[in-house]
């Protein structure tokens, strides 16, 4: 039997694409997923060029795989993803070894490629964005355990001057909503819980509806709600300049919409917003904020967050802090800006100093982990609802994820895998907590 080997980069858009190669070389050639690459026929590399630093990673890794190609005839390499996009034929031009190469929007079409490239011997390159034809190519997703990803939405029309992937994932696509509903529903039927629905702008979703007018995130949260074994619903990544009255108001009425939001600020700074051209200032992100903690007291927030783009002044930075301070995060992803050929903000002057980002990047990071600490310690004898995903690392040991996304581990018997149980937290470690069983829960989140 063949065996597959993939490799992933990148986001959770990324890991979701990565399971769905798997799904498509799994029906038309049979292929297994396998975790060692000396007993793999096919290697998978699914890139990410969001940073510099990502994309350097991916021709280092190739020259890693030379040998392990050379080692056995027809061994073949493919390099999906945004470095893939973007690069096209030029990869496989540098990296000899490649055989194949396809975009985040051409995944779906592997089996074909594979084929090419045996019958040519040369590199098979497609990545093209053929709107959403890849979800009616894609076989019946297969559940891996009770929680799942589901793609709701493709590529990115926000344009931010920093950003890449509207060029690698191509504009905003939304998934007809009956096409979402069957999926969920057949995740469903193979017991899964919980749904995470995925896009790189989630809230931006227009799904059409078959009777004309479109479903946006808010409809369709209440839509699937109505799923009775659908416990918790999650999303991610939003956009704070889309983030409207109707998603706000859903932390209000919809209790299986999960207490968690990862809301991307970038900045403090209206100056460096406005450069970024984000499409919203300090004020009205923070007022969504305001709103949302309205509606769901006990919210747990996190963002994204660059540093040192582009001329940011000391007084910027101060701004960003301040508006940590006001927002209260509880996690946060933060970088050093990395210019991206061909954005916008690649051609101003990076005029910050490497030492300055670096002592930013350290500052904000060291406010965040002390607010998230302060609040995991917050957690301490309050009772959480989790959907136990797994078992934990010690023997005897169950983990699920809190509604705020924290890993809570507990001794429970195996039997409470892909239950709702509460647990009653007991202590909070860096990045876990640790907690008693108290009993079975309704579903919810
Ligand atoms: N859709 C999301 C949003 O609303 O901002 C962001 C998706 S982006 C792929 C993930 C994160 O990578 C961004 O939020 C940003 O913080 C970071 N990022 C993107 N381009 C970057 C760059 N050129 N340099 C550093 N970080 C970058
Ligand atoms: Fe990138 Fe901005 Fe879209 S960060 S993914 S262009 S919202």
């Amino acid at each position: 039997m063949s065996k597959l080997f993939i490799k992933t980069f990148g986001c959770q858009m990324n890991e979701y694409d990565s399971s769905k190669m798997a799904d498509v070389l799994k029906a038309s050639h049979g292929y297994e997923l396998t975790t060692d690459p000396e007993a793999a026929d096919l290697l998978l590399l699914n890139t990410c060029s969001v940073r510099e630093k990502a994309q350097e990673k991916v021709f280092s890794e190739l020259g890693r795989w030379k040998e392990w190609k050379s080692a056995q005839p027809g061994r073949v390499i493919g390099v999906g993803g945004c470095v893939a996009s973007q690069e096209g034929e030029a990869l496989a031009k540098r990296a000899r070894i490649v055989d194949l190469v396809f975009g985040p929007q051409t995944l779906h079409r592997l089996p074909e490629l594979l084929e090419q490239a045996r019958r040519t011997q040369r590199p098979a390159v497609d990545i093209r964005f053929p709107e959403i034809e890849k979800f009616d190519k894609l076989p019946e997703p297969r559940a891996e355990g009770p929680t799942a990803f589901v793609s709701i939405m493709e590529g990115c029309s926000k344009y931010c001057t920093f950003c890449i992937v509207p060029y690698t994932r191509g504009e905003e696509v939304s998934r007809p909503l009956d096409d979402v509903l069957a999926e969920i529903a057949s995740l469903l039927e193979q017991g899964v819980r919980e749904i995470t629905l995925l896009g790189q702008n989630v809230n931006a979703y227009r799904g059409p509806m078959a009777g004309g007018g479109s479903c946006d995130l808010a409809l369709l949260i209440h839509v699937l709600a109505r799923f009775e074994t659908l416990g918790r619903i999650r999303f991610t990544t939003s956009h704070p300049a889309e983030f409207g009255d109707a998603l706000i108001e859903t932390y209000a009425t919809q209790p299986k919409l999960a207490g968690y939001l990862h809301l991307p600020v970038q900045s403090g700074s209206d100056r460096i917003l406005g450069m970024m051209k984000r499409g919203y200032s300090r004020a009205q992100y923070l007022d969504k904020i305001r709103r949302l903690r309205q509606a769901r007291p006990d919210l747990a927030l996190s963002s994204d967050f660059i540093v040192g783009f582009p001329s940011e002044s000391d007084e910027d930075f101060e701004q960003t802090m301040a508006l940590i301070e006001e927002a209260r995060f509880d996690s946060a992803y933060s970088f050093i800006y990395s210019p991206r050929p061909g954005t916008p903000a690649a051609n101003l002057r990076d005029n910050v100093k490497v030492e300055v980002k670096q002592q930013r990047l350290e500052r904000l990071q060291a406010r965040i982990r002390e607010f998230g600490a302060g609040f995991a310690q917050e957690l301490v004898g309050s009772s959480q609802t989790v959907l136990v995903e797994k078992r934990g690392r010690h023997d005897g040991q169950l983990a699920g994820r809190t509604p705020c996304n924290r890993w809570l581990n507990f001794d429970g018997p195996d039997a409470l895998i892909g239950r709702f149980v509460d647990v009653q937290v007991t202590e909070a470690l860096t990045n876990s907590l640790r907690g008693r069983l108290a009993g079975t829960a309704a579903a919810g989140a």
